[in-house]
């Protein structure tokens, strides 16, 4: 424990279950001495185990579907009358495929799937960074991070639409990255975080074997949900105030690794 986060407010987007990075990213930031509200759509609030995980951090939780600009405006509005003042920080740890879900193959999408599937994955950050944009929300040197997977830069057959949602998220970050810099010093990055062992990972098709093979391919192996945690907080803390438009690989190496001694020999 550093107290990297004390004074600090936020808000957590994505926490469902204890497998969640959000929610391991909420112990840690409890931890660390940062408040926050914690956040999720109405219907997974029901489905998964927020409100223990609000219990163990003293936190507050307000519904919010993340594509509703009415409601993240009410949930920015409700965190700063709660933490009683702006926020320095916030996680949007959200991803949904519709096409995935429906086991429909890439070259077989439905585009209506597709779109819902961009605008929780991706579209839902801007509508987050432009409501705490518009309500000057944000504390000077405060932080944003989203979650990306590194399909947004390389081909992984089983990804699907969601390759395509990280690579706009991606942008995203970057994009409205700079006017927020520009406007209060704020900072938004993503973090390409490794193949995690959550409802979202099990969602895509041959997870158990890809994360094998990304351990064995990682010279640190594979980050887990609570190392991500970890590097959400030095990206929340004062440390890493000039670190922006930035996607931030987090994968025990395995971006820069051609091929590792342990995969050769599978092959030898
Ligand atoms: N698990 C992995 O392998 C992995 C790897 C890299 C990146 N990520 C990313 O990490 C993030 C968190 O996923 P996770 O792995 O912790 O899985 P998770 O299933 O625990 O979290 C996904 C969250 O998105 C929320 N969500 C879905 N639709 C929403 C909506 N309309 N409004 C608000 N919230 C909504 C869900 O309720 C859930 O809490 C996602 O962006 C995911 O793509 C995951």
């Amino acid at each position: 424990m550093y107290n990297l986060l004390k004074g600090k407010r936020g808000i957590i987007f994505g926490a469902l279950d204890e497998n969640s990075i959000a929610w391991k990213t909420a112990e840690r930031v409890h931890e660390e001495g940062g408040v926050f509200v914690l956040s999720n759509a109405p219907a997974s609030i029901r489905m998964g185990s927020i409100d223990a995980l609000a219990k163990k951090t003293g936190a507050l939780v307000v519904p919010a579907d993340a594509t509703s600009v009415a409601d993240l405006e009410n949930l920015v509005e409700q965190a700063m009358i709660h933490l009683g003042g702006k926020i320095d920080f916030v996680l949007h740890s959200i991803g949904m495929s519709v096409n995935v879900r429906k086991g429909n193959h890439y070259t077989q999408q439905n585009y209506d799937f597709t779109q819902k599937g961009w605008d929780v994955s991706a579209v839902s950050f801007h509508k987050v960074l432009q409501v705490l944009y518009h309500k000057d929300a944000m504390n000077e040197w405060g932080s944003i991070v989203a979650l990306s997977y590194m399909a947004a830069q390389r081909v992984f057959p089983d990804y699907n639409d969601m390759a395509d949602n990280k690579a706009f998220l991606e942008s995203i970050a970057r994009s409205f990255g700079y006017f927020f810099g520009k406007k209060s010093k704020v900072r938004v990055n993503t973090i390409s975080q490794s193949p995690t062992a959550t409802k979202a990972g099990h969602g895509v098709k041959g997870f158990n074997g890809f994360i094998n093979y990304a351990e064995k391919m990682a010279p640190l192996g594979n980050a887990s949900a609570l190392d991500c945690a970890n590097y959400t907080v030095t990206l929340f803390s004062d440390l890493t105030r000039k670190v922006t438009l930035q996607n931030l690989m987090h994968d025990g190496g395995f971006s820069n690794v051609g091929v590792s001694q342990e995969i050769m020999e599978m092959f030898e």
